[in-house]
């Protein structure tokens, strides 16, 4: 009998192997789903119910990545990709898959992880919010700059890849892409140029990140020189463990945004919904059927979903732990000549600790990627809104929130797909929560 120690060993993959997979569907984080022998393999690129020839990048303990290199039997949902940098650009998963595809993929993914994760059963699922158009919808990009390239990182990280255009970016964040080439080729290492525009404003905020800083006067000469009137103010930053830290800023550092009926400020420090074209669906999607007396919003930003939602009750106090969102959000509440909302500075557990046991008809979540606190979760349960709607932007951690939140008694009423980012895997999504009877 063969020992488990050579069981293990022969059934090993090697990096560089060739091997036939049938992709049986997609999974979080953009692969396709396949098995060789027991093994799961994860295949970039792959598309749902096709057979493919994939190379073993890496096989781990659980299972091996593989990347697709000749499609064999194509799947229904492929088609040609539309961008020339697909497949080695890291940016997005699933241009290989028709829209409806990545839409109906992200759909299941998101039941699945409710159902795995959260132990849901059946959870509802409402109409998807689809994008209003799946390319041309960012208005933030954040590009990388290494070695004379200005782009994205390659897929495995590894390299950056130098593009002339992104067709998810912004059209007009496309024209731009030149003049900040010419310009990076001024700046010795340049790491990072975050750009935010806006529609309505035809303006422009760009950040540029370095390890030392960049002398004033001559980033000044620089933006003067190269970049478009319409880039309205600059930025030096530094990244240090992830965390950004502003040195100086030139020009204005505000831009305005309209939604539907409303205005926002929103700083170059703060956060705003990438996809415009989907901005007035999503707000209309949370707002809907919502009545209160007194309401929080406990991520508010800059006010995306407070402002509109003080229309539907009688009071709400909206909060963010970041200081320069809630100047924006307070500035805001006055643009839009709302009175019957106020913006506080504090993290959501402080917040909610401070209404102690205050009764609350609505509490608004919007945390990010890693989800809410466990002790969040705690006070919630305790303070006991009538009403929970949880906006995430990452299922896994939605669904580790939502089975605490159905143990503490509340009812998963409906969750709903928005889908925020076309062509990648991420997965936005409002839940609808309500307190059990
Ligand atoms: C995904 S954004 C959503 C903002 C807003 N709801 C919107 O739609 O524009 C998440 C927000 O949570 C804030 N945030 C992060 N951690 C927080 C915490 N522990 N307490 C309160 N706010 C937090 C961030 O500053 C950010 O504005």
């Amino acid at each position: 009998m063969r020992s488990s120690q050579s069981l293990e060993s022969q059934d090993r993959l090697s990096e560089g192997e060739s091997l036939r997979l049938t992709i049986e569907k997609l999974v979080y984080g953009g692969y396709g789903l396949a098995h060789h022998r027991d093994k799961v393999i994860m295949v970039r690129f792959g598309a749902p119910q096709e057979l493919v020839d994939a190379q073993i990048l890496e096989d781990r303990k659980d299972y091996a990545e593989a990347l697709v290199k000749r499609v064999v039997i194509p799947s229904r949902f492929r088609r040609e990709e539309p961008c020339p940098y697909y497949g080695v650009c890291g940016g997005c998963q699933l241009q290989h898959m028709d829209y409806d595809a990545q839409v109906r993929s992200k759909e299941s993914i998101l039941l699945e992880t409710l159902e795995r994760l959260g132990r849901i059963k059946e959870p509802k699922l409402l109409d998807s919010l689809r994008s209003g158009d799946e390319f041309g919808y960012r208005i933030r990009v954040q590009f990388k700059v290494k070695n004379g390239k200005l782009g994205f990182f390659r897929w495995d990280e590894k390299e950056v890849v130098d593009i002339d255009s992104c067709p998810v970016a912004h059209p007009r964040i496309n024209e731009l892409i030149g003049p900040l080439k010419e310009y990076a080729r001024n700046i010795k290492e340049l790491q990072e140029i975050h750009v935010t525009y806006s529609p309505y404003e035809d303006r422009f905020l760009v950040k540029f990140i370095t390890p030392i800083e960049i002398d004033r006067d001559f980033l000044n000469s620089l933006r003067e020189e190269f970049l478009p009137k319409e880039v309205v103010g600059v930025g030096d930053y530094s990244r240090l463990r992830g965390f950004m830290n502003r040195r100086f800023w030139i020009g204005t550092e505000y831009l305005y945004m309209k939604v539907g009926k409303w205005t926002y400020r929103v700083g170059a420090d703060s956060f705003f919904q990438v996809n415009w074209t989907l901005w007035e669906d999503f707000i209309e999607a949370v707002v809907r059927d919502v009545e209160f007396k007194k309401a929080l919003d406990l991520h508010c930003g800059v006010g995306f979903f407070t402002i509109p939602l003080s229309e539907r009750g009688n009071f709400i106090e909206g909060s963010d732990s970041n200081g320069f969102a809630i100047n924006d959000a307070q500035y805001n509440a006055k643009l839009n000549h709302r009175d019957n909302v106020v913006f506080v500075k504090s993290d959501a557990f402080r917040h909610l600790k401070s209404r102690g046991g205050e009764v609350l008809d609505l509490v608004v979540l919007d945390p990010p990627r890693s989800g809410l606190e466990k002790n969040e979760i705690e006070l919630l349960v305790k303070n006991k809104p009538e009403r929970i709607i949880y906006i995430s932007c990452n299922p896994s951690t939605l669904a580790r929130d939502l089975r605490q939140l159905l143990r503490g008694g509340y009812t998963l009423e409906g969750i709903r797909l928005v889908d925020m980012f076309p062509q990648t895997y991420h997965i936005e999504s409002i839940s609808y929560l309500r307190v059990q009877e």
